[in-house]
C-alpha cells in the first residue's frame, strides 16, 4: 500500500515573543495559518528494515536531520514496526524559508504513518510526537488557522479566515532559525498586539487582521539580510494591503483580497525576485 499526503506550506500573521525561558525556547504567541503551497509525501513499507528518504530536491538532508526521517524513526521503534519505509518528498516549498517546510513533512508523514500502519493515534498525539523534530510541527499536524502559544505546543484552532491571496516572496538567502532567536534581543523589538490580531481573525475582519500583521523577528532577520526590507517595500509599492516576514524569514509575503491586484503585485515581483508564489489561504 501506498499513502500520499499532503504537505501545505504555513505562514506567520503574527509573530510574537515576550521572554526566554529557563529551557532556553522562547515563550511563543503567534498566529498561523496554512496555504495552497505544498509538498508531497509518499509512504510505503519496502523489503528490509531501514527507513529511506529521497526527493527531487538535492539540497534536503536524506538523514537523520530530516524532519520527516526522525518522527517515522520514533514511530517505527515505538510500535516495533519491523520493516523498511520509502519516504518520497515531493518538495515544492522552498527550504529554510519561514515557511515550515521541514515541519510540515514531518506533520505529514505522523499523519501517513498513522494511516499506513492503523496507529489510531489522535491529532493531539500526533502533534505531541511531532515536537522532536520540531516546534513548528504541532501547528502543522493541526493546519487550517490557530493559535499558537508555549514553545509551539499549543495549539488554539480560529475561525477560517476571510477569503485572501498571498503572493510570496523567497529571496535567495537561508536563514537558520536558531541564530535568529540567538541573537533576538525581546527588550529591543517591536511587539506585535497579538490578542487585536486572533479577535480580528475571530471577527473575520479583513482590515482589522492587515492592521495587526507583526513580527518580532523582523528586525533581527532585516538586519543580517538587508534584501527583506527592500522586499517589503517593493511589494507595498506594488500595492499589497498587508506586507510581512514570515517566520524568522526570509520569505516575505503579501496579502491581496483583490485578485488582480494579487496578480499585480506578482508580476512586479517576479521582475525583481526569481522565487515568487501566488497561492491562496486553506
Ligand atoms: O524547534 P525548532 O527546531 O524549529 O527550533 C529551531 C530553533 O529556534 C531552536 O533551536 C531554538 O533556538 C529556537 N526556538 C526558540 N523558541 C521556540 C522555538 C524555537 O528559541 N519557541
Amino acid at each position: 500500500m501506498e499513502i500520499l499526503e499532503k504537505a501545505p506550506a504555513k505562514i506567520n500573521l503574527g509573530l510574537d515573543t515576550q521572554f526566554l525561558r529557563p529551557d532556553g525556547y522562547h515563550e511563543l504567541s503567534m498566529v498561523m495559518t496554512t496555504v495552497d503551497l505544498a509538498d508531497r509525501v509518499t509512504l510505503k513499507e519496502i523489503p528490509g528494515n531501514k527507513i529511506i528518504v529521497t526527493s527531487n530536491n538535492a539540497f534536503l538532508p536524506l538523514n537523520k536531520k530530516n524532519h520527516a526521517y526522525q518522527v517515522a524513526h520514533f514511530l517505527k521503534n515505538k510500535y516495533h514496526k519491523e520493516t523498511g519505509l520509502h519516504i518520497a518528498i515531493e518538495k515544492n516549498i522552498p527550504i529554510a524559508a519561514g515557511l515550515g517546510g521541514g515541519s510540515t513533512d514531518a506533520a505529514a508523514t505522523l499523519r501517513g504513518l498513522n494511516r499506513l500502519w492503523n496507529l489510531q493515534l489522535s491529532k493531539a498525539d500526533l502533534a505531541e510526537i511531532g515536537l522532536i523534530a520540531g516546534s513548528d510541527v504541532p501547528f502543522c499536524v493541526h493546519g487550517k488557522t490557530a493559535q499558537v502559544t508555549g514553545f509551539g505546543e499549543i495549539i488554539t484552532p480560529l475561525k477560517e479566515l476571510p477569503k485572501m491571496w498571498v503572493v510570496l516572496v523567497k529571496p535567495p538567502v537561508s536563514v537558520s532559525t536558531a541564530k535568529i532567536f540567538q541573537a533576538l534581543d525581546v527588550s529591543k523589538v517591536t511587539h506585535p498586539n497579538i490578542n487585536a490580531l486572533v479577535a480580528a481573525v475571530n471577527a473575520q475582519d479583513y482590515s482589522g487582521i492587515i492592521e495587526n500583521l507583526g513580527n518580532s523577528l523582523t528586525s533581527v532577520t532585516k538586519e543580517r539580510y538587508p534584501i527583506v526590507e527592500k522586499i517589503e517595500t517593493k511589494m507595498k509599492q506594488f500595492g499589497a494591503d498587508g506586507v510581512l516576514m514570515t517566520g524568522s524569514g526570509p520569505t516575505v509575503y503579501g496579502l491581496c483580497q483583490n485578485y488582480s491586484r494579487a496578480k499585480r503585485v506578482y508580476n512586479s515581483m517576479k521582475g525583481f525576485c526569481h522565487e515568487v508564489y501566488l497561492v491562496r489561504t486553506l
